[in-house]
């Protein structure tokens, strides 16, 4: 499969007739395979891997090295799909030449483009980060690092007031020149209004079926997590009792003396053996 590009996925919006894009997030070289050999549209190396891998109880406690680590494990595998390097909390908060120079180290490691949070506020980032060619994803709605600022992981846009300043927000970030935004955790038909109003596509996560694409965590969807399922997750397969129950077979085998067999042991030559003494 060729690559898929920016500007592929900038056009792919339904209302011109365009499949769903499918976006699902990889944080290593297995899991980048395992997807791309499903065919998904985008690999998104998500600041999720604080609590799907490193075992955070937030998105706050990764540092763009830690991202980097992460994206280049993925770019190892080689995907068709387009690699989102996810810009983590204070890479980008912190000025201009601060979120370009950590753009870059993504794009270094292998990510074709990076996605940040945040709205009107982030349009001088994005026109940076465009500056050094390289080009933005946006992040609206249940923008989880803003987790303090939020009261907590919750649904935005509910109220009128709100879902009129996401819609501007959704419009400033199309006009700073996004190529693709993110909904999170919003109500359906304010998703609906926003992915109409724009011309880039906007990718879904608890925003409803109306958007131009859908994502979701790799280890919810495997049903490999540890914590309880957001509302907008399905599970499309529960590996965790799976894996479970290989490791405590492969546990017993060697607790009784079952494994290694001769198929899984390098058998000395008889030589060697009699030189051994055996
Ligand atoms: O980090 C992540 O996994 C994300 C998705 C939830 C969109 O940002």
């Amino acid at each position: 499969m060729p690559p898929t590009t920016v500007p592929e996925v900038r056009r792919r919006k339904r209302a011109a007739g365009f499949e769903p894009l499918v976006m699902v997030t990889a944080y290593d070289e297995p899991s980048a395979r395992l997807c791309d050999a499903a065919g998904v549209d985008l690999l998104l190396v998500g600041d999720s891997v604080a609590n799907t891998v490193l075992g955070h109880g937030d998105t706050l406690h990764v540092t763009i090295d830690d991202m980097a680590r992460h994206t280049a494990a993925v770019a190892s595998a080689s995907p068709s799909a387009l690699i989102v390097g996810d810009l983590p909390w204070l890479s980008y908060h912190t000025g201009v030449a601060d979120a370009v120079r950590n753009a870059g180290a993504l794009v270094r490691a292998g990510a074709g483009c990076v996605k940040l949070e945040g709205g009107a506020v982030r349009t001088p980032v994005v026109h940076g980060i465009l500056a050094a060619e390289i080009p933005v994803m946006g992040h609206l709605g249940l923008t989880p690092q803003s987790v303090h600022a939020m009261g907590g992981y919750r649904v935005q846009g509910r109220d009128l007031d709100d879902a009129k300043h996401l819609l501007d927000d959704a419009h400033a970030l199309e006009d700073a020149g996004c190529f693709a935004l993110v909904l999170e955790g919003v109500p359906d038909v304010l998703a609906e209004r926003i992915t109409a109003a724009l011309a880039i596509p906007t990718i879904g996560i608890g925003a409803g079926p109306s958007t131009d694409g859908q994502v979701l965590v790799f280890h919810d969807l495997l049903g490999l997590g540890n914590r309880p399922l957001a509302k907008f997750v399905r599970e499309y397969a529960r590996l965790g009792p799976l894996v479970t129950e290989a490791i405590g077979r492969f546990a017993s085998d060697v607790r009784a003396g079952a494994f290694p067999g001769p198929e899984e042991t390098y058998a000395a030559s008889p030589e060697l053996r009699a030189a051994l003494g055996d």
